[in-house]
């Protein structure tokens, strides 16, 4: 692979900011460059230095005067979702049995899983996005065509095949055993394949029985280097019927507790309405939280409180993700948008820096792997999001009063999408769609 020098205004952050005037928390360069070799970042600074580096003849690319930053990461996912978005429904357990469940019925065909799989990439390149989490269906033709597709296009991403055997339609159920064998057969498939994480993924308490929990302990057991991902008290309904379903725990996160499932690696998606015992819990295991804000308030399900689960006496790990298909957008910028009006809504004050951070650094350290992803240090990743905070009119108009950096990125996310996004780059090599695939 040819040896690249990208320059532009570089921006990553070293630590998670602690008010709008923390520029120690992060490095910007206003005239930066990034060296690339093989994949990964040699030399990151100021451009003249880091040219004196580069080899004679290397390839020069200039994003002046857009923002290079590593590209976003998005914690939480649904690969079979992206023909459910925007359904109307009252609530999470009407949406998932009207919608959801019959549409991911039709993973079982590996053709439709690998059209999919195209659009899905497609999608997240086209808003910067280079690593995700992501949920498959239950059927193991969903995680191929998952995997096949990131090997492909040369990126980082997590995924499991959904565990699921009870409460949903009959095409998407398994059994314990066979939740476990195809689990095992998919971590054998994909696991440690190019940039590919498996996950275990027990959708979450309502449709897993008991054997089938005791299942996803022995796999936890047998691989715990593995990520762990499911839901946890996202809506009031589902709460109810999940104690209901368990009688035995104290509450929800009791219940993946008595299974051995909370740990560093367990991503908890929305984990919205949680008792002081139950984040005391969350805290204690180091067990992350994924908030997802778009899909918290397009389905009703409540505001996360955030910045209130960040600074308690005992925090509970904290990272942020789009939920496509109960979100509504691809695009990470949307995403913390919404997350600041939630956080304007519980009178908390969310800045620009710290969401970011949370989309790059904040999210590869919930992950445990800042030594590879969402920063711009040398040894890492080339995977980088180049950003132009003036694609429309509007906000062209607006840059003009536009004067500190906090100030371009406010804006980046208030009014930014795909449109903002000028290039994504994967281990080096510009990736974004420059047209929509059909
Ligand atoms: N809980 C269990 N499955 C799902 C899902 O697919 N989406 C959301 N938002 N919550 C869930
Ligand atoms: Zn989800």
């Amino acid at each position: 692979m040819t040896d690249k020098l990208i320059r532009g205004r570089l921006l990553s952050f070293k630590r998670a900011p602690l008010s709008l005037t923390d520029t120690e928390s992060y490095l910007y360069e206003s005239d930066g460059a990034l060296l690339v070799v093989d994949g990964k970042i040699k030399a990151a600074g100021d451009y003249a230095a880091v040219k004196a580096q580069a080899p004679d003849g290397v390839e020069e690319i200039d994003h002046r005067p857009h923002l290079i930053l590593p590209g976003f990461i998005d914690m939480h996912m649904h690969f079979p979702q992206m023909q459910v978005i925007a359904s109307y429904a009252a609530n999470l357990l009407e949406w998932l049995n009207t919608y959801t469940f019959p549409e991911e019925c039709r993973f079982v065909e590996s053709e439709h899983a690998a059209r999919i799989a195209t659009h899905f990439y497609d999608e997240l390149l086209r808003h910067g996005t280079t690593t995700a989490v992501a949920y498959c269906s239950v059927h193991k033709t969903s995680a191929d065509a998952y995997f096949a597709e990131a090997m492909r296009r040369g990126m980082c991403m997590v995924g499991g095949k959904v565990m699921m055997d009870r409460n949903a339609p009959q095409g998407l159920l398994d059994t314990p055993e066979m939740g476990y064998d195809e689990t095992r057969q998919v971590i054998a498939d994909w696991h440690g394949k190019g940039r590919n994480h498996v996950a275990i993924t027990p959708r979450f308490a309502i449709t897993s029985t008991p054997a089938q929990m005791e299942a996803t302990q022995t796999l936890a057991q047998e691989f715990p280097d593995l990520f762990i991902q499911t839901h946890l008290s996202e809506n009031h309904d589902e709460i109810r019927y999940t104690c209901e379903l368990y009688p035995e725990a104290f509450d929800y996160t009791d219940i993946y507790a008595r299974y051995g499932l909370l740990g560093k690696k367990t991503l908890l998606g929305h984990a919205i309405h949680l008792s002081e015992r139950e984040a005391d819990v969350l805290s204690e295991a180091g067990a992350v939280a994924v908030h997802c804000p778009t899909s918290n308030l397009f389905l009703g399900s409540g505001l996360f409180p955030m910045k209130a689960l960040m600074r308690r006496e005992k925090p509970v790990r904290v990272a942020v993700a789009t939920d496509i298909g109960g979100g509504s957008s691809y695009s990470m910028l949307k995403t913390m948008d919404e997350a600041y009006k939630i956080q304007q809504l519980l009178g908390e004050r969310l800045n620009p820096l710290e969401s970011f951070y949370l989309m790059t650094r904040g999210n590869a350290e919930a992950l445990s792997m800042a030594d590879d992803i969402g920063t711009l240090e040398p040894g890492t990743a080339a995977d980088l999001v180049v950003l132009n905070a003036a694609p429309t009119p509007a906000m062209k108009l607006r840059m003009e009063t536009v004067k500190t950096l906090a100030e371009e990125l406010f804006l980046l996310q208030t009014m930014g999408d795909d449109r903002a996004v000028v290039e994504t780059y994967v281990s080096g090599n510009g990736m974004k769609p420059k047209h929509a695939s059909m």
